[in-house]
């Protein structure tokens, strides 16, 4: 792709798959600015599909690119669908008066976005930071795409849990379509990456944060501020260990991970999915053995982020996205 000046794009391609949610819309922000978005694709997830496609199209128009936003799906493959009111509110994104849309949706078919996006170009990145219901259908109805894709870097999982004791949310909301996802990168040419709790509990909100954001000019600044005001608050009256300083911007970690690698460290590990334990469903369970025994890893996880350096690329580009500043 080229712009206006007829400059080829050389940032990475991606289709973002997500349910906005606060750190999804950060995510979308950061993703306009550091890669080229070729679409996205709305799940069911922090909230109701109808409120994470609406959230989706308010950010589309406020960071002001024209890449399609597509609905995907609302139910999980099994599971039944729960929501995260007490972390993002009713809306999915409380904490500002967000303008209405003005432009379309552009499909109401993600899952067939997703599959014909990634056969008519090759080497695209999928990076999904809400629960895998599109990837893990996509994935199963079309394994060809699996060899065409650079990869799929997703916000999920870790070493513990916040929905339960050992399950993250994204995962634990489909665990079926996860376990699909971790399985195909057994035996798929691309890379997964695992942005999870690990790494992004190490990428905080903090009060100094939401000061620098709210010194920012313009109405996109103003509407994160807000945005940050309220995701931090649901963080900090959730936590009571004082290891939160704010809430846990996690989303646009998988897309840093893509765009900027050497912000992370990581360990190439087998990661699989539990699918049906009362108290497991969800798990990520990452194979630290030493033991020759151990499966070949399937997964990059990401361990640490310099996050100084992460928020510094958020600010840019909540300043790059307001049209004033542009
Ligand atoms: C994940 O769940 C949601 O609350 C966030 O948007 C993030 O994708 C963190 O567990
Ligand atoms: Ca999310």
């Amino acid at each position: 792709m080229s712009d206006s000046a007829g400059t080829p794009d050389t940032r990475p391609r991606m289709i973002v798959d997500c349910d906005p949610g606060h750190d999804d819309a950060v995510a979308l922000i950061v993703a306009a600015h550091v890669a080229d978005v070729r679409g996205i694709v709305t799940v069911g997830g922090n909230a109701d599909l109808e409120r994470t496609t609406h959230n989706a199209l308010v950010m589309r128009d406020l960071i002001g690119i024209d890449a399609p936003v597509h609905r995907g799906c609302g139910h999980p493959i099994v599971a039944k669908p729960h929501h995260a009111p007490s972390v993002h509110g009713e809306s999915g994104l409380d904490g500002a008066d967000l303008p209405t849309p003005v432009t379309p949706l552009d499909g109401t078919d993600g899952v067939g976005f997703i599959i014909d996006t990634c056969r008519a170009e090759e080497g695209l990145w999928l990076v999904p930071t809400g629960p895998l219901t599109n990837i893990g259908l996509a994935l199963r109805q079309a394994p060809d795409i699996a060899e065409r894709i650079a990869g799929v870097s997703l916000m999920g999982g870790g070493s513990f849990g916040n929905r339960s004791a050992v399950a993250e949310f994204n995962i634990w909301a489909d665990p079926h379509a996860a376990a699909i996802v971790f399985e195909t990168f057994e035996h798929a040419p691309g890379s997964l990456v695992m942005a999870g709790l690990d790494v992004t509990h190490r990428f905080q909100v903090t009060p100094e944060r939401i000061d620098a954001t709210r010194a920012l000019p313009g109405q996109l600044a103003e509407i994160l501020t807000g945005l940050f005001e309220f995701f931090s608050g649901t963080y900090l009256t959730r936590h009571d260990d004082g290891s939160m300083r704010g809430a846990a911007l996690h989303d646009p970690l998988a897309v840093l991970a893509v765009t900027h690698p050497d912000l992370f460290s990581r360990r190439r590990r087998h990661v699989a999915v539990e699918t049906t334990g009362d108290l497991t469903a969800g798990m990520t369970v990452i194979d630290e053995r030493k033991l020759l025994e151990r499966q070949a890893p399937n997964c990059d996880v990401l361990t640490d982020v310099d996050s100084e350096a992460a928020f510094d690329i958020v600010l840019d580009a909540i300043r790059a996205s307001d049209p004033r500043i542009r």
